[in-house]
């Protein structure tokens, strides 16, 4: 049911078109544009910048405030108070779960930690200098070939055990990663330890000695889990949700959000941002990268700053900000030079006009790359954190995608190529 109309009026096209306007409980209102194709016109929106492709009650943002809720809760009341696991539930479901189903969630998530074995010997074809996105992307992927037992998109049961088995499995996949990079062995998961302290373990433990997490370490790793568990319709989500469209299985589809997520325009910023951070190599490089960042010919971006969303300030990267001095302070680092690059160009870049005007802040990945440096987790694994952190929001997109009515997406286009014209004689 229509809130307003919108009444259009084109060139050549004789009368008004009608277009109903729905209002959400937050953010813009939308127009209805489905009645166009009835007047032989489309939209086009090149980079999805006005369009909304799907209705949905898990994630709002607001970019020009600086708001991010899931289900209501901003995500800073999250950060402080919940968890990463709750906030899964959360997305999962929609509500904050009881004590008791809270206990059972966990219960659950912790019986599927483990991996299928003969997952290992997809690993070894891998080479040892693989790219670990390259390794999660595939395995991933490979997931689908294990579980059919629940891969019935129609059924919602099988869908929820689908994402109980990717929440559970995601950090065992991404510890195997790292250790098959490094030619350690793999840890198998501890159940005893709480999430973010079984990831460290899986990923600097070995079979020789006991691994005792540290706590504030593992309680900045929870964070940013948490920070990055979902944000309504990136392009990696997007692509999640079109890929099931089509029907394809869970596993498949979360495997095409990974080798989205790994472009450096989204989740390998982080990376990024330490690769330019070493390729800047001395404070005093800095004016030079900062002129070829503001110089339109020069393709170079400052790593780290700006969002298609947030206009003011990146509220997850208030909250990093903060854990990251956490981190640093319990590891005793003050005097790491890439750090303090880090923290001149953040100075420079929040005065300078060129970003200012632009509104081009640092975003969450500024920061959880320096922290997950610290902890000591290589760059190249930062992309395959993301992954595993985002995979509750993909898995719960691609939940609320099947759960109501839909429809194959297949965007249209305005064709600039050769009009009809005949194959020449030969
Ligand atoms: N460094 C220098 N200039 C920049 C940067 C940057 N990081 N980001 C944007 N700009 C400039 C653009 O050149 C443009 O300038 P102009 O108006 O003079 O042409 C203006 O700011 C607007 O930028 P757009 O490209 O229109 O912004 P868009 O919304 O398309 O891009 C994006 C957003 C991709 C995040 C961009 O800011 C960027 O590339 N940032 C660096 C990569 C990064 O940190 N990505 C992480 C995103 S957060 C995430 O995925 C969790």
């Amino acid at each position: 049911m229509a809130d307003k109309i919108a009444r259009l009026t084109v060139d050549g096209f004789e009368g008004v078109i009608e277009l109903p306007v729905y209002s959400g409980t937050e953010g813009p209102d939308v127009v209805d544009v489905r009645p166009l194709t009835g007047h032989g016109l489309f939209t086009y929106d090149p980079g999805f910048v006005s369009t909304a492709a799907c209705e949905s009650k898990i994630t709002f943002i607001d970019g020009a405030k600086g708001i991010l809720l899931h289900a209501g809760y901003p995500i800073e009341q999250l950060a402080e108070k919940s968890s990463y696991l709750e906030t899964c539930f959360l997305l999962m479901n929609g509500r904050l779960p009881t004590k008791e189903e809270f206990e059972k969630f966990v219960g659950i998530i912790k019986g599927h930690t483990m991996v299928h074995e003969q997952m290992h010997n997809f690993f070894k074809g891998f080479r040892r200098d693989a790219h670990p996105m390259a390794i999660m992307v595939s395995v991933v992927g490979a997931l689908s070939a294990f579980y059919h037992d629940s891969l019935d998109i129609n059924n919602a049961k099988h869908r929820e055990i689908c994402a109980y088995r990717l929440i559970a499995k995601m950090p065992t996949i991404a510890a195997m990663c790292y250790k098959y990079s490094i030619g350690m062995p793999f840890q198998y998961p501890r159940n005893d330890l709480s999430y973010s302290e079984n990831f460290l373990h899986m990923m600097f433990g070995n079979p020789c000695e006991e691994y005792i997490p540290n706590p504030i370490l593992a309680k900045a790793m929870d964070k940013i889990f948490l920070l990055h568990a979902d944000h309504e319709q990136n392009a990696s989500t997007s692509t999640v949700r079109l890929a099931g469209s089509s029907g394809a299985n869970p596993f498949a589809c979360i495997a095409a959000g990974v080798a989205t997520l790994w472009g450096p325009a989204h989740g390998g910023a982080n990376e990024a941002v330490l690769n330019m951070l070493e390729e800047i190599g001395d404070a005093k490089n800095i004016p030079d990268f900062i002129d070829r960042a503001k110089d339109p010919k020069d393709s170079f971006r400052l790593m780290g700053f700006g969002h298609r969303v947030y206009r003011n300030f990146d509220p997850r990267a208030n909250v990093m900000k903060k854990t990251c001095d956490d981190v640093l302070a319990e590891l005793g680092i003050i005097d790491d030079p890439m750090l303090e690059i880090a923290k001149q160009l953040e100075q420079i870049a929040l005065q300078d006009e060129y970003f200012v005007k632009r509104k081009l802040y640092p975003n969450v990945d500024f920061y959880s790359g320096i922290i997950l440096k610290a902890i000591g987790i290589p760059s190249s694994m930062f992309t395959v954190i993301f992954a595993l952190s985002r995979t509750i929001g993909w898995i719960s997109h691609w939940n609320e995608f099947h759960s109501e009515p839909n429809k194959i997406g297949r965007p249209r286009q305005l064709y600039t190529g050769e009009n009809k014209r005949d194959y020449p004689e030969k």
